[in-house]
């Protein structure tokens, strides 16, 4: 048995709402569509937010609403103090965010420092001479002779790319660790870093009660911007970028946040692939306040593989006093149900038990999700058991192939599920099933997964041991997953089964008397805990 505890001891950061809070990860152009031209809209949101109240999440992320040119929607700004006019505009913001706030949620945006769109005036007009005021707002190099780019750093999205664009206009190469369209600000230069901390300043105060930072590690770069090692050769550079400025940088930015009280959040995108680097930016609790886990996220679903993700996490955080994060699915990935079905597949599972499994598995994720120790994100649509739309790719829009995990919320039984139909139906095609997945009709089925999100949201919030309390790995058999919760003498045990075979349980695990206070495969299980967890079964149990 392992057993990890809170370390921090900073009463004010102990109690601080963010570390209790479950967040809902908003993509507003497949969201909700309130004027009804296929793209999701700010107007929207405002109009459904009594759903996500209802739901039982505490704070929204909305991914960018920027003014954007969306060569990478919304992460090509190209104006930070504005509404993309397909969005709304500043004052459906303000509404949005009073009418969020009114009804005891958080909001926290999407800010995106590493970069702008190459349409954005600074960039505009660094581009437009050598001499130009702001020509070292961005990063710009001469290349070789050879006609070859400054160094060997790959962008993402193409991995054939080079992380470098000529310039023809002023024969200079410029940086852009993603699309061409999105150019990397030069954090060396001081103005950039002023202009950037005032787009922080700008959403704060209108009242934003945070923000998720994007590839946040990417702010600080080596000077010489030295090539990457061969053995990392096609790893795109934002993945293997950690240089020790970054986190000077990021320390001004949670000052400049801490200068707004105690109730703001900084949120990171740590883009790198140990939890150890990521946990660097958590500072000495001067950092970050939260990182997203990635590592977890990859996990495969197996009771073997989480056990030691979580482990590691935890020791990694722990060391540091740093409050975990949790998520399984979000804008970037294949959705978890879908990639859980895919890793089925390639084991040879046939199409019939995928079938059958695929919500059970998805069922069983939601319940390990809201039942670790730390903060979870949920992202639109898995409180559905959305799988990713399959876009062939002659329809593909996104530079990185995203479009899948994408597509538009199924919302009621209409002919477009709350989005236009016919020929200009919604920007991407719906996901699979949407006409029997589509919330108004999960809402009228208490067996539904979205009723197993509300209960579960229900039981963490009205359970203090779930929210903060420590974490104890149990012993299991094979395939199970067991955890122990317990904060000042309450205790909860947690088990999921990630296998399609029913498991008998040792006494530890199903106490004599205990109760079953969920299930994840039935809305009213039986109160007497079972002697045995059915396949691909997750319970919930307290005395
Ligand atoms: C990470 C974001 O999550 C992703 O959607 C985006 O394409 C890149 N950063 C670039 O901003």
């Amino acid at each position: 048995m392992r057993r990890y505890a809170a370390a921090m001891t900073d009463p004010v950061l102990t109690d601080a709402w963010w570390r209790e809070a479950v967040f809902y990860q908003i993509y507003p152009r497949s969201f909700a569509d309130a004027n009804g031209d296929g793209v999701g809209d700010l107007e929207g949101i405002r109009s459904h937010l009594v759903d996500l109240v209802e739901l039982g999440v505490d704070a929204l992320w909305l991914s960018p609403f920027y003014r954007s040119p969306m060569a990478d929607f919304g992460y090509d700004i190209s104006d930070h103090c504005d509404v993309d006019p397909i969005f709304g505009d500043l004052a459906a913001f303000d509404a949005l965010l009073a009418e969020a706030h009114g009804l005891g949620l958080r909001v926290v945006i999407d800010w995106v420092p590493n970069h702008t769109s190459d349409q954005h005036p600074w960039f505009l007009d660094a581009a437009s001479s050598r001499h130009s005021a702001r020509r070292d707002w961005y990063v710009w190099r001469d290349g070789p002779t050879d006609g070859a780019p400054p160094n060997n750093w790959v962008a993402a999205f193409d991995l054939t790319a080079p992380a470098w664009s000529r310039d023809p206009r002023t024969e200079q190469w410029y940086l852009h660790l993603f699309d061409p369209a999105q150019p990397d600000l030069n954090w060396d230069e001081p103005a950039v870093v002023e202009a950037m901390h005032d787009v922080l300043r700008f959403w704060l105060d209108r009242g934003v009660d945070g923000f998720r930072a994007d590839v946040l590690h990417t702010i600080g770069k080596s000077p010489e911007l030295p090539d990457d090692p061969p053995e990392v050769a096609g790893i795109p550079h934002c993945a293997l970028n950690d240089v020790p400025v970054t986190h000077d940088r990021v320390r001004a930015i949670r000052s400049l946040i801490d200068s707004y009280g105690d109730d703001r959040v900084l949120v990171g995108e740590i883009y790198l692939t140990t939890t150890e680097a990521i946990a660097s930016y958590y500072g000495e609790g001067d950092e970050v306040h939260l990182a997203f886990n990635f590592p977890a996220l990859y996990a495969p679903w197996s009771a073997e593989r989480w056990r030691s993700s979580i482990a590691e996490t935890e020791a990694t955080l722990g060391a540091r006093g740093a409050w975990p994060t949790w998520v399984l699915s979000n804008h970037d990935n294949p959705r978890h149900r879908t990639r859980y079905d895919e890793a089925a597949a390639r084991r040879g599972e046939d199409t019939d038990t995928r079938a059958r499994r695929s919500e059970a598995r998805a069922r069983t994720a939601a319940v390990l999700l809201l039942t670790l120790r730390g903060t979870p994100f949920l992202y639109q649509g898995e409180e559905l058991g959305l799988t990713d739309a399959p876009i062939p790719p002659e329809s593909a829009l996104d530079p990185g192939g995203r479009d899948g995990c994408r597509a538009p919320l199924p919302w009621d039984a209409s002919p477009g599920h709350g989005w236009p139909s016919g020929a200009n139906g919604p920007w991407l095609p719906l996901p699979p099933d949407s006409e029997i997945r589509h919330r108004a009709a999960q809402q009228d089925d208490p067996g539904s997964i979205l009723h197993l999100y509300r209960r579960l949201l229900r039981l963490r919030r009205s359970t203090p041991a779930l929210r903060r309390g420590d974490l104890e790995l149990l012993d299991a058999p094979d395939g199970v997953l067991a955890l122990r919760r317990s904060l000042d003498g309450e205790i909860r045990i947690v088990l999921i089964n990630t296998t399609d075979l029913g498991v008998d349980l040792p006494s530890a695990l199903a106490p004599v008397g205990w109760q079953v206070l969920l299930a994840s495969d039935d809305p009213e299980p039986p109160a007497a805990v079972p002697l045995r967890l059915g396949p691909d079964q997750a319970l919930i149990l307290g005395p």
